[in-house]
């Protein structure tokens, strides 16, 4: 495996999880707004399956579940895999616990082989080099239904982080640069929405869309684009 994706798990496994008690908003905006009212999901005909890629604690699952969806999730985080188990037991076997090359793993197997309608990749897709990172959208692809969906919150270089963060050998990675902080992460930065959908053009895009996040004037400022694309 390689030596950054080592880095990304040891920072999961040290510094902890993700920490997100509750769905955010960009999660039950798109449902309430687009998945639901357009694209009429989950469908009431047959079962829709959602997977949630690096679903953290699970918020995002339980939501989907409770809105009807077949919902699954995966993450390397195994202690935030064992928070998502206890917090929701009704759907304790929806998650599960998946390598950092997961890239190379038929998605899936993650899902009881069940074909995916919709996966949602929230704040979570950004942690892989160039190469992985396509290899990664080919195994979505490839494990989607035929007009499936894919959702995905990227980090934009508007983000203090991209500031904080120096460039990396690993085409596209920065890194940070800290003496003190030997545990850190990996991760790219999306630069405007051209760059966005370029990066995901595998995909037909249908929205693209940003927003940001600063709860005080001196807090980092985060930046995401919001991308919601359809299998080709
Ligand atoms: C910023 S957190 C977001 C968590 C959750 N999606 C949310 O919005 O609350 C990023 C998540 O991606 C997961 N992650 C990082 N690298 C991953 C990989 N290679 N495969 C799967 N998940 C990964 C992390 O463990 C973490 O839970």
């Amino acid at each position: 495996m390689k030596y950054y994706l080592r880095k990304n798990l040891k920072y999961r496994e040290n510094d902890g999880g993700s920490n997100s008690p509750n769905v955010e908003d960009a999660i039950f905006r798109l449902q309430g707004k687009v998945l639901k009212n357009i694209y009429k999901l989950p469908s009431n005909k047959r079962i829709t399956t959602s997977l949630d890629f690096g679903c953290g604690q699970g918020s995002t699952v339980n939501f989907f579940h409770q809105a009807g969806y077949d919902a699954y999730g995966i993450d390397i985080c195994k202690g935030d895999i064992e928070i998502a188990k206890r917090r929701y037991p009704y759907i304790a076997d929806k998650f599960k616990l998946c390598k950092p090359d997961v890239f190379k793993t038929p998605l899936r197997k993650f899902t009881d082989n069940k074909k995916i309608s919709l996966i949602t990749g929230h704040r979570s897709l950004m942690y892989f080099d160039k190469e992985d990172f396509e290899k990664l959208l080919r195994n979505f692809n490839n494990s989607m239904t035929s007009n499936g969906l894919l959702y995905a919150s990227m980090l934009s270089t508007k983000s203090t982080y991209f500031q904080i963060m120096k460039k990396s050998k690993f085409e596209w990675l920065r890194e940070t640069v800290s003496k003190k902080n030997l545990n850190f992460e990996y991760m790219f930065f999306c630069e405007s929405k051209k760059d966005v959908i370029k990066k995901f053009s595998i995909f037909k895009k249908m929205l693209i869309g940003s927003y940001y996040y600063q709860l005080d004037e001196n807090d980092k400022i985060t930046h995401y684009y919001q991308i919601l694309c359809k299998k080709k």
